[in-house]
């Protein structure tokens, strides 16, 4: 019989729910919350109220759209964490009233998990390229950059970590200095296709194994900027796409000289992007380059899947129903999981 299983996503600033039927999208709708932007970040607070009033609108038109009847789930899979405490309490309390009311199973899910796990949805009428096992991926998101290795849809390793600050907020928080809103990393990256990635250098961290550092990039860039505004107050402006695509190209060849460690080290070679970064065009693009040198099954989700939605939640609370993983009402989120 068919598992179908509604999917919901509040860890951070959007409102996603997924329909998910035996591991195929029926649909997965975000509700983006621009009012951020001005304040140059999340702001909590504000993200918790707009996930209270969009959570009932969207999974209304995400049943719609499904062509699905409350009736028809199987479970609800929601996120429990990691992410802002507020706004995942409102998907909680939601997935929790949602099973309560029809008489079905809770499935939690981890944020990060999910991420690696959208290389497993399914979409009708696509070729559906699914990795194999062990499967090695690199998640980079807005508060998180890992190395992970994946032996089944269910058993993850992290192998890699950042020591401080995740790959998303280098693009960020350098996004910031530069005057751009929240969060900047795809305006980084429109702006990077028109810029030399050799105009400026910015320092490399050195740090041992599989581990990240991308703090000292971000101090190393911001008085970068302050010397040279103190010569042309204008420096921004007249050399904002340089700017981004060298600096793009730093955060991008860190990334991918762990990459290319943790393959040589585990020797696998089936290898995949995960987490809002992976949207990043340099990213993809240098991923591709490696993966033709160094013969590598190289796996990248669409667009759709890279950033937060309740498709990869779904995916995951899939593989979670199959093996009978279900959670008590008493569950409560978590900001750190
Ligand atoms: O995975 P995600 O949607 O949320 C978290 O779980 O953090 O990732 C959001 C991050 C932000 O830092 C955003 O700037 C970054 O992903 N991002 C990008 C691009 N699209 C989103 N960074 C660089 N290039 C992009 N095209
Ligand atoms: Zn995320």
């Amino acid at each position: 019989m068919a598992v179908t299983i509604l999917a919901i996503e509040s860890s951070c600033d959007d409102t996603s729910v997924a329909i998910i039927r035996d591991g195929y999208v029926l649909s997965n709708l975000i509700a983006n919350q621009d009012i951020h932007m001005s304040y140059g970040g999340v702001v909590p607070e504000l993200a918790s109220r707009a996930h209270q009033a969009n959570i009932v609108p969207v999974t209304h038109q995400a049943l719609v759209k499904a062509g699905v009847n409350a009736e028809e789930i199987d479970a609800v899979a929601f996120t429990r964490g990691p992410g802002l405490l507020g706004s995942l309490l409102v998907g909680t309390s939601f997935a929790k009233g949602f099973a309560l009311a029809q008489n079905i199973p809770l499935i939690e899910v981890n944020h990060l998990q999910a991420h690696v796990l959208a290389h497993f949805i399914l979409e009708k009428d696509k070729n559906n390229r699914l990795p194999s096992f062990p499967f090695l991926c690199l998640l980079v998101s807005g508060g998180h950059t890992r190395i992970i290795i994946m032996k089944s849809q269910l058993e993850l390793k992290v192998i890699g970590n950042t020591i401080d600050d995740a790959a998303g907020e280098a693009f960020d928080k350098c996004g910031k200095v530069m005057g751009f809103t929240y969060p900047a990393g795809p305006l980084i990256d429109k702006l990077a296709s028109e810029g030399n990635i050799n105009a400026f250098r910015f320092s490399k961290p050195h740090v041992k194994g599989l581990d990240f550092s991308f703090s000292g990039l971000k101090t190393s860039f911001l008085y970068f900027l302050r010397d040279r505004l103190k010569e042309d107050p204008d420096f921004i402006e007249h050399n904002k796409a340089d700017l981004c695509a060298s600096l793009q190209h730093t955060i991008v060849s860190i990334l991918i000289g762990k990459v290319v460690n943790a393959s040589l080290q585990t020797g696998i070679r089936e290898i995949g992007i995960a987490g809002g970064v992976s949207a990043n065009s340099g990213l993809r693009n240098e991923m591709k380059r490696e993966a033709e040198k160094r013969n590598w099954n190289l796996f990248i989700p669409e667009f759709r899947y890279t950033t937060d939605n309740a498709a990869m939640i779904g995916i995951t609370g899939y593989y979670k129903y199959l093996r009978g993983e279900f959670s008590g009402h008493d569950v409560t989120p978590l900001a750190r999981y």
